[in-house]
């Protein structure tokens, strides 16, 4: 009995036995519903002569008898479309492996993707700093970061994307200083073309930069308002005049791009959030990011998790666009045999990075041109960056008052080469 996860391996079969037919009909959409049925989509002009015609029907048949539940049936199989274009347009899509033309559709309840890879922005660094699990240090380790870096006189902009669970911006604002609007203001007027009133009080700066300036963005203003009701709103597609949507992913893009010409950071630090939700979609795939810092402990959870991310790119075809912006960032590297805790660490990035990332080195060949990392080249993207544990940080109540007392020993030896690997970042050239 087919289950999910055999239909698109069946449809390939299906396809490549039937070449000659699939050559006749020209482009095809696999259209897969949000009940994980499927359908043909093919441009109207395909239906023109018999011999296309019997060869639709052919295709029809062989996916209806193999793939049963998982399809519509042959007579209702193929629909005919103007535009093929249009009905790729606003739904994620990816091309099937190893057949050119063919384009799977896939019709999600969310407004997830994470399978187109928006090019890096060219209007400033952003950084995104992601993990599998949460509570792992990460809106710490950005705060810190934030400090580190207004320290040596940079612009820093940091955005808490973590809208459902909000925090980022109390770690470097006292309440006083919490500007009235946040993100999800923004998103839910810009619903109604009405952002004007908030984006100029989105912004605070925190009374912890010295040299540098960190502006803050946070997820709310100071006071939240009706935060459940804005929250349900903010991930709404807008429907623009023409008809066509705005995802909210584009629409969060938008806002960063504003804000990156009003402000002009020199680098963004955006915290999204953890897990595979659709937020963090967005902030991985959507946002044009420099570099994706994956925070992880060494727990099989994460490997876990990181393995199911990095397959869906593969299976998606992204991973070669993605792959060069990623960074493996060690969280809470223990106190006690923490050399011990970071090699297993290291090693089991590598493990992953090379089943699922890197390319294949055939034995007896040498890296030459190939995306392939030795296991202990520290320039390498499974490489770990660590971050200590440290009972400074462990369960404080105010992070805000924390960085106020803090010195830069302190904070380099905590986060020191999370600190550096970001400034080497964010000052290097945009990757061609
Ligand atoms: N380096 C550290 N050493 C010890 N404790 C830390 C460290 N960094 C953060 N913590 C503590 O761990 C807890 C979680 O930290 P934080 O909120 O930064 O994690 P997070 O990954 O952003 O969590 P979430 O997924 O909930 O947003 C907090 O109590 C924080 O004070
Ligand atoms: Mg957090």
């Amino acid at each position: 009995m087919n289950t999910f996860d055999h239909v698109l391996p069946i449809v390939k079969d299906v396809l490549k036995e039937h070449r000659l037919q699939l050559e006749k009909v020209g482009e095809v959409i696999i259209n897969r519903d949000l009940n994980g049925r499927i359908r043909l989509v093919l441009s109207n002009t395909s239906a023109d002569t018999d011999q296309t015609k019997s060869a639709m029907t052919t295709l029809a048949q062989a996916l209806s008898s193999r793939l049963g539940l998982h399809c519509f049936p042959p007579e209702d199989m193929v629909l005919f479309e103007t535009s093929l274009e249009a009905v790729l347009q606003d739904a994620p899509h990816f091309q099937l492996e190893d057949l050119p033309g063919v384009t799977v559709v896939d019709r999600l309840a969310t407004d997830t993707d994470w399978s187109i890879i928006s090019p890096i922005s060219t209007l400033g660094s952003r950084i995104v700093f992601f993990s599998i699990k949460g509570g792992v240090g990460r809106s710490t380790a950005l705060a810190a970061a934030a400090w580190s870096l207004a320290q040596t006189g940079k612009k820093v902009m940091v955005l808490d994307l973590d809208l459902e669970s909000p925090g980022l911006s109390s770690s470097l604002l006292p309440d006083e200083l919490r500007p009235s609007y946040g993100i999800t203001d923004w998103l839910v007027e810009d619903l109604l073309d009405n952002t004007s009133p908030v984006f100029e009080s989105m912004v605070a700066i925190s009374n912890l930069s010295h040299d540098g300036e960190i502006f803050v963005v946070p997820a709310h203003g100071k006071n939240p308002g009706e935060y459940v009701a804005k929250l349900g709103r903010v991930w709404m597609s807008k429907v623009k005049e023409d008809g066509s949507y705005d995802r909210w992913s584009s629409r969060l893009n938008r806002l960063l791009d504003q804000l990156q010409a009003r402000w002009q950071p020199d680098v963004m630090l955006i915290d999204c959030r953890a897990g595979i939700d659709e937020v963090a979609s967005a902030c991985i795939t959507d946002l044009g990011a420099k570099s994706i810092l994956l925070f992880a402990l060494d727990s099989e959870q994460t490997w876990e998790g990181y393995r199911i991310l990095f397959q869906h790119w593969r299976r998606t075809g992204v991973v070669l666009s993605i792959r060069e912006r990623l960074q493996l960032v060690g969280a809470m590297i223990p106190e006690i045999e923490g050399a011990d805790y970071r090699d297993a660490l290291g090693e089991h990035s590598w493990n992953l990075f090379t089943e699922e990332i890197y390319d294949e080195i055939p034995a007896g060949e040498t890296t030459g041109d190939r995306f392939s990392y030795d296991q202990h080249d520290e320039s390498a993207p499974h490489f770990p960056w660590t971050i200590k544990w440290h009972r400074g940080f462990a369960a404080v109540r105010s992070v805000h008052s924390r960085f106020q007392q803090i010195d830069p020993d302190e904070v380099n030896t905590i986060f020191g080469p999370l600190v550096h690997g970001l400034q080497t970042i964010s000052e290097s050239e945009e990757p061609a």
